[in-house]
């Protein structure tokens, strides 16, 4: 990381004021509980249905795709505006389709995507309106891209949010003119919120950017709950402040490249979601020389030790200059798919387990779903774990503290019964070892009730 880039992640605590917290339900009356038994945080219908979606696709896409240089490279190049803006005379974005980016989504179980609609280079993928001359009605693409992404994942089931740049290295009011920055800023993502029909979230990166500033959030995000109540906003506070709740309007916590943490009372007064963001080399935009790829079995490391916690994956992906994702990113995608499908597919741990108040050791954790909890064992094999440092455990005993009742356990991935110990609130699993043929990374066993 960059001193620069560090300086600006320093200021990820800047955001100002925090505003009005989400009111309390009065306990319902007759029940005698008083205002203090009954004061739980609220879960808000919009986060419950974040939570389940589990695994989202992230979009960085623009003018910086052309130069295969990830979405800093005009910043590190030192590029001038006019000089990078350039880039929008070639801009044709021939290969994007929202439709085939949803289909890739959905094959890859993921239930969400969210699109750059701008990124910090100030070009916008969508009709501003007037607002900026930067924007995809000034390329040869000539067509709104933020409405063809949206209509696309519509059209396959997939619920579209918006990622929103807060900081812009294009637009001198950033610098100069804060009030009419900040204005530009709120008519951009008013356009987002009222031109394109119901938007699953607004993902908001930047604010790290600048600690001296006011970034009014109060009014910005009012204006989400005023035209679309129940999208999410998401705002990332950075690399070194994962986790952290800067504004009581927040729906989800964000964990750029991290290890998520539990998030439970972030809020004592609504219940906060958490999303891990990763990308599958170093970069987010495309980088043609960045050949440092993660792979399929990182990827379900990753999507299970962020569900352990309850939070959601959010896999980056950069089109290339045509707007097509590379070949690479989606056999990857398609591989964790299959995983998701092999161990209960929609209806399965990965999207509607919750993290279990029961333990295992080292990266082994639990789901519970219903009445049925999921044990996930890890490192079976020495080559199944990627993200795991040090020697595989292997097959044997596996440890598991305070399970709730249940009578059998059963791999799901092939329904052989496991043998069992108890002793206390320990409970040993025999974890067999793969049988030829197979070997998914992160073994699950189902625990059913009689
Ligand atoms: C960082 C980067 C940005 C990227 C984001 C994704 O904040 O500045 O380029 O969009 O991470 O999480």
């Amino acid at each position: 990381m960059s001193l620069d880039r560090r300086r600006f992640l320093a200021a990820a605590l800047a955001a100002p004021a925090l505003g009005r917290w989400e009111i309390q339900e009065e306990p319902p009356a007759g029940t005698g509980a008083s205002r203090q038994d009954e004061k739980k945080p609220v879960l808000a219908p919009r986060v419950a249905r974040f939570r389940e979606m589990g695994f989202g696709m992230f979009l960085h896409w623009g003018l910086y795709s052309q130069l295969g240089a990830g979405e800093w490279a005009m910043h590190f190049r030192k590029m001038e505006p006019a000089g990078y803006m350039k880039l929008m005379g070639s801009f044709r974005a021939e290969g994007f389709s929202g439709r085939e980016i949803a289909r890739v989504a959905r094959r890859a179980g993921m239930r969400y995507a969210t699109l750059t609609s701008r990124h910090h280079d100030g070009f916008s993928l969508y009709d501003t309106r007037g607002l900026s001359p930067l924007d995809v009605t000034h390329t040869p693409a000539k067509r709104d891209l933020v409405a063809d992404f949206v209509e696309g994942c519509r059209a396959e089931g997939v619920v579209p949010m918006l990622y929103c740049t807060t900081l812009d290295w294009s637009d001198s009011r950033f610098e100069k003119d804060w009030k009419a920055y900040q204005r530009y800023l709120r008519d951009s993502v008013e356009l987002l919120c009222t031109r394109y029909g119901p938007i699953g979230g607004f993902w908001f990166d930047g604010n790290w950017s600048r600690k001296d500033v006011d970034w009014e959030l109060d009014a910005l995000y009012g204006l989400i709950r005023r035209h679309q109540p129940e999208a999410l906003i998401i705002n990332n506070t950075g690399i070194e402040a994962g986790g952290t709740l800067v504004h009581p309007e927040i729906d989800s916590v964000t964990f750029e490249r991290g290890r998520p943490e539990p998030i439970e009372g972030v809020s004592p007064d609504k219940v906060v979601a958490g999303e891990m963001c990763h990308t599958f080399n170093f970069h987010w935009g495309i980088a043609t020389r960045d050949f440092n790829y993660l792979s399929p079995a990182h990827v379900i490391e990753e999507l299970c030790q962020c569900r352990r916690v309850g939070a959601n994956l959010l896999m980056n992906v950069g089109p290339d200059a045509s707007g097509r994702i590379p070949d690479y990113e989606r056999a990857a995608l398609a591989r964790v798919g299959d995983w998701i499908a092999l161990h209960g597919g929609a209806e399965g741990p990965i999207y509607r387990g919750r993290p279990a108040a029961a333990r295992g050791e080292g990266d082994d954790f639990v789901l519970d779903l219903g009445e049925r909890s999921f044990a996930f064992i890890t490192g079976l094999t020495r080559t199944a774990d990627s993200r795991a440092h040090g020697e595989a455990r292997g097959a044997g005993p596996r440890v598991f503290r305070d399970l709730r009742p249940f009578a059998a356990a059963r791999w799901l991935d092939d329904g052989e019964a496991l043998k069992l110990e108890r002793e206390g609130g320990r409970t040993t699993l025999h974890a067999t070892a793969y049988p030829y043929g197979t070997n998914t990374v992160v073994r699950v066993a189902e625990l059913r009730p009689a």
